[in-house]
């Protein structure tokens, strides 16, 4: 079986100023910007992309988005596109995540869309998929995340299908201090490992990262990444302070 490098990714959401984002960011370098054993990717907002991006270079961190529009340009007030995150040596992009699902009306359909931007752009995707509690007290969880999965990689070749991240992040889990049991998360990720298997094909699947999102603390990330199908996290509210994110990715260097 391939082993799978951990990766942790701080997503920031619409915390930090570009002055308070390079704080972070200095701290992160200072403390986990040598080591190999973790891929670490920070998504500040945009507002912040540039400041930490220059403030990584010669680092081992890696620059993400929250997002991103479809098209390379043109009259989409308020958005940004993959060549201007390109243009700041971003290699990551979130994309799909409840929130901008929930609050901003995103469909699989232009989610999907996005993806295949990304892909075409050199931009690794962290494709987030989960349920919401109504959902998974109705059983739905499986079929949620195989619609949101199958929807959000439709027309994605082989070939690029490992440069793909998912993240499953259970919607009831994402701050609200409520973590998925370790059982619960394995049994979902299992199933999308299963599902990329049949997308693409099985060498494919077990290159592809899944991370785990949703309250993922230093308390409970060794439990969580020592499961076989866990490999990483996604990480909102840890990821604002340098202490807990850096015990994450430690947590996450001692369950490789
Ligand atoms: P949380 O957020 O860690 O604060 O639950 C995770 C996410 O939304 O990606």
């Amino acid at each position: 079986m391939i082993s799978r490098k951990k990766l942790i990714a701080g997503n920031w959401k619409m915390n930090k100023t570009s002055a308070d984002a390079l704080t972070l960011v200095a701290d992160l370098v200072a403390s986990v910007g040598r080591q190999t054993d973790v891929d670490v990717v920070v998504c500040p907002p945009f507002t912040s992309i540039e400041t930490v991006g220059k403030a990584i270079e010669g680092s081992m961190l890696k620059l993400g988005a929250q997002n991103m529009h479809p098209e390379a340009s043109g009259a989409y007030t308020g958005e940004v596109s993959a060549p201007m995150l390109r243009a700041l040596f971003a290699t990551h992009v979130i994309l799909g995540h409840s929130e901008r699902r929930a609050l901003f009306g995103e469909t699989d359909a232009f989610v999907n869309k996005k993806v295949l931007t990304a892909l075409k752009n050199q931009l690794k995707p962290i494709l987030c998929v989960g349920e919401s509690l109504g959902e998974r007290e109705l059983g739905l969880t499986l079929k949620i995340v195989q619609t949101q999965l199958e929807a959000g990689l439709d027309g994605v070749s082989k070939d690029l299908a490992s440069s793909v991240v998912i993240a499953y992040e259970p919607v009831w889990a994402i701050g609200t201090g409520k973590v998925a049991t370790t059982e619960q998360a394995q049994e979902v990720h299992a199933f999308i490992r299963s599902l990329l298997t049949k997308l693409f094909t099985e060498p494919v699947a077990q290159k592809v990262r899944i991370l785990y999102g949703g309250s993922m603390k230093p308390a409970n990330a060794p439990e969580l990444l020592a499961q076989k199908d866990i490999d990483g996290g996604l990480i909102g509210g840890a990821a604002l302070e340098a202490r807990s994110f850096v015990e994450l990715v430690t947590a996450a260097a001692a369950a490789k």
